[in-house]
């Protein structure tokens, strides 16, 4: 196969001879495919330029000027390798060697770069040689980290740490080549990660195997854990800038994403405040719920009871209700207890809370308001409170009126006829009654006076006021003088007529 290749490239080469100036020049050059540790690399000497006629390619490894072949390929000849010969393959048709399973001595070895050296030789008019090489530059792939070591020790097993503690997470890891690798830090707090670069992270980094990768030791410490930490969980990566530069947000898949993640950390405190909400006051017979809440983790237990009853536990949970409420039994002063268990000390906050209970009362009835207006024959059969002050008050001024004109009237008539004869002036057309119409007879109400008294009646009777729920129709009989109400129909919805009389 290669030997028809070969003479492929003979034909070729003599072909370029017979139709070309056989005094050109011939280069050559060494291209090294990327390389990574343990996976094969290849080093092709690519020869350009007008054609001579090839005679030998040479590869060879270059170790501080000391060279081994790997190849010496003889154009129609024989193709010799190293020795051992295992690892390198060879490709005549395009010199190009394949190393298999690479490692860092192909890359270093000692101080010494390893160079890789295409020499070409080659016939134009005289025999004449090319060279070129190459270093590989091999990359390792970095390793997924493991926690090495947490403070507290049982950080991981606890799952918990007390709120004031300093945590410490230490990762490893095989970075990969120096300076390409490193660990980086998140940060979750409610799955809201943070990126952590600053002085709470130190690393060190020692010589892995193999010696031209290294391994990183990094320590994240919080110095102290606070309540605003809760549910806190912490990420190393590991990034390397010839594989995953950028760590990504969450470590969802350790071997993927090469990183570790800590189980949620709970941060215990104690209860410092117990509060208590609901209502101050309650009526009698109704009922009340309070409920009390310490802030603390783990959560809190609550005990409830009353003051100057505290042998009797009320509630064993955070709400309190209480119904059939008495004032005897209920009302006064609660307290609630809030504790917790903070590693093997309780913690408790208490807070008390005054109920006052509102005796039950019939609801008070509403009183109607007092008609403004003329409305006279209305007025005189009011029996609510206002109006009969109002009717006393007038009867009271109308009695003084009268006594005053009496004793004027009996003075005028002294003076008139003096000592004639003394008579003492009849009482009787006057009456005391509480009564607005001593003068006039009473209208013969039978209407309900709360329908009268209603402020929609306003100043015409006649008048059906269409907002009013209630009006009435007033109608008098038309006799002169009288003002006596004919006729009052009431209808069965809140309004009267009343037949007023044509005055
Ligand atoms: C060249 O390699 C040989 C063995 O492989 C070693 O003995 C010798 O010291 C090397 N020479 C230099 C200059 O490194
Ligand atoms: C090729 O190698 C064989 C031995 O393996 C040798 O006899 C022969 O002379 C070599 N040919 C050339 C052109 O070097
Ligand atoms: C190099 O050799 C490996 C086997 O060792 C092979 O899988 C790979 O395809 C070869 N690469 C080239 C470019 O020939
Ligand atoms: C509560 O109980 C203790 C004994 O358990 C008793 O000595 C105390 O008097 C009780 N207090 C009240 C207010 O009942
Ligand atoms: C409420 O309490 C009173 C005594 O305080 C009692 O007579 C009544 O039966 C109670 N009602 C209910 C529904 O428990
Ligand atoms: C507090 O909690 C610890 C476990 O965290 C338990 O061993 C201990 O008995 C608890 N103490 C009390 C008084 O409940
Ligand atoms: C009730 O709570 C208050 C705090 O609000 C506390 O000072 C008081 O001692 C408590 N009373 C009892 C009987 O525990």
């Amino acid at each position: 196969m290669t030997s028809s290749a070969s003479l492929l490239n003979i034909s070729l080469i003599i072909l370029s001879v017979v139709t070309c100036l056989a005094s050109t020049q011939m280069t050559v050059s060494t291209v090294v495919s990327d390389a990574e540790l343990g996976q094969w690399f290849t080093v092709q000497c690519q020869v350009s330029g007008s054609l001579g006629l090839v005679v030998i390619i040479q590869i060879s490894k270059d170790i501080g000027s000391n060279k081994t072949t790997l190849v010496n390929h003889i154009i129609n000849g024989n193709i010799t390798t190293d020795k051992p010969p295992t690892r390198i393959s060879y490709n005549s048709d395009t010199y190009t060697v394949n190393i298999s399973n690479a490692n860092c001595q192909d890359e270093i070895v000692g101080a010494e770069r390893v160079k890789y050296v295409c020499d070409l030789t080659y016939v134009t008019t005289a025999t004449a040689t090319a060279t070129s090489s190459k270093e590989v530059t091999i990359k390792a792939r970095p390793q997924e980290p493991s926690i090495l070591s947490t403070s507290p020790a049982s950080l991981l097993s606890d799952k918990f740490v007390v709120e004031g503690t300093e945590v410490k997470v230490t990762c490893s890891a095989n970075v990969g080549r120096e300076t390409k690798g490193s660990i980086v830090w998140r940060i979750y707090r409610n799955n809201t990660p943070e990126f952590v670069s600053d002085a709470r992270v130190k690393s060190v980094e020692r010589t892995g195997s193999p010696s031209c990768t290294r391994v990183m030791d990094s320590t994240l410490t919080v110095a102290s854990v606070s309540r605003s930490d809760q549910d806190l969980a912490i990420a190393c990566f590991v990034v390397n800038s010839d594989f995953n530069a950028v760590a990504p947000e969450l470590c969802s898949d350790p071997a993927a994403a090469l990183c570790q993640l800590t189980e949620t950390i709970r941060v215990h405190y104690p209860v410092k405040e117990a509060f208590i909400t609901g209502d101050n006051s309650a009526t009698e017979e109704g009922s009340v719920t309070l409920t009390c809440y310490g802030s603390a983790v783990p959560d809190a237990t609550y005990v409830w009871f009353k003051s100057g009853d505290e042998n009797r536990t009320l509630s064993e949970s955070n709400i309190l209700t209480l119904t059939n409420l008495s004032i005897a039994e209920d009302a006064g002063e609660y307290n609630c207890t809030a504790s917790n268990n903070v590693s093997g000390t309780i913690y408790s906050a208490s807070q008390s809370f005054k109920l006052t209970i509102v005796p039950t009362t019939p609801a008070p009835t509403t009183t109607p308001e007092a008609t403004d207006g003329p409305t006279e024959p209305v007025v005189s059969g009011d029996t609510s409170g206002d109006d009969q002050t109002i009717i006393i008050a007038v009867c009271v001024s109308v009695v003084i009126l009268i006594i005053l004109a009496i004793i004027i009237g009996i003075i005028c008539w002294k003076r008139r006829k003096p000592r004639k004869e003394i008579e003492e002036p009849s009482e009787k057309p006057y009456n005391n009654r509480p009564n607005l119409s001593f003068q006039n007879p009473q209208p013969d109400l039978v209407a309900d006076e709360k329908k009268f008294n209603n402020p929609s009646l306003n100043n015409s009777f006649d008048q059906k006021n269409e907002d009013g729920l209630m009006y009435a129709d007033l109608t008098y009989d038309n006799r002169p003088r009288s003002r006596k109400p004919m006729a009052l129909g009431d209808a069965m919805s809140d309004y009267s007529d009343v037949q007023m009389p044509e005055v």
